[in-house]
């Protein structure tokens, strides 16, 4: 939902408040026909939901097998599916996408490289003015060099990781910030990273080594939709 708001905020599609009902109300507002990927779509489970909401999404996925639950979703049946080599979105379609977003895939690939490479190929598959967004776990407690093995930081170039489901994963720290601009800056305009923090009672605020945790939500646009508007009301007001 927060990268639906996002969006429309950006495009000017609809003007949204932070409540969650608000947002609600903004995103089916959306310009019918948004077109969404996601990347990392696993079963499908963030696919049903928002087809359940109207919109056209499509998946693309590391694993042959994952991608078969997804296919075989009824509910996933308008869905086009495609078979990603681990650095790519596979065969989607180019220049095609409003939205590709990620959840839970992009904090698992302990390579710095084939994360530059997988925001290359999604810069590919949005359209002009379209948007990216992608959670992490942030660390706010620790620096890269405090990181725990086997886990890396964003630096770090691990081709040989154990597996892609937590076994090694990218663990985000504020220290990584300049990396990681300069990561997605060179593809996306109007980059934001949106903490989301857990109350401190809430079980889901630690993992492994007893390590506090918050999400991040990092965003980007192909253009400069947010910066053309916030200038365009600057000269407005001049
Ligand atoms: C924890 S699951 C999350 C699935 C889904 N996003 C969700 O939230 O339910 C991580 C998914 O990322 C996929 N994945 C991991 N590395 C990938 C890569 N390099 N390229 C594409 N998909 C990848 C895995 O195959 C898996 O389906």
């Amino acid at each position: 939902m927060y990268m639906l708001n996002d969006y429309a905020l950006r495009t000017q599609s609809a003007l949204v408040g932070a409540d969650l009902t608000s947002m609600l109300a903004a995103a089916v507002a959306l310009p019918e026909g948004l077109r969404l990927l996601d990347f990392g779509c696993g079963v499908g489970r963030l696919m049903e939901a928002l087809v359940a909401s109207g919109f056209s999404v499509d998946g693309t996925d590391v694993s042959e097998e994952m991608l078969a639950f997804a296919r075989a979703n009824p509910k996933l049946s308008k869905c086009s599916f495609y078979l990603s080599g681990g650095g790519d979105c596979g065969d989607s379609p180019r220049g095609h996408y409003d939205i590709v977003y990620s959840q839970l895939c992009i904090q698992h690939i302990a390579s710095r490289q084939i994360r530059k490479e997988i925001f290359s190929s999604v810069h590919d598959a949005l359209k002009p003015g379209g948007m990216f967004s992608f959670q992490l776990h942030f660390y706010p407690g620790l620096d890269s060099k405090e990181v725990p093995l086997p886990h890396v930081s964003w630096d770090s170039d691990k081709f040989d990781a154990l597996g892609t489901n937590s076994e090694e994963d990218v663990w985000f720290t504020a220290d990584a910030l300049p990396s990681l601009m300069a990561d997605l800056s060179g593809l996306f305009q109007d980059v934001r990273i949106q903490i989301v923090d857990f109350p401190a009672n809430a079980e889901l605020h630690t993992e492994a080594y007893g390590v506090r945790f918050s999400h991040a939500i990092i965003s980007g646009s192909k253009g400069f939709s947010l910066a053309q508007r916030v200038y365009a009301e600057m000269r407005e007001d001049s």
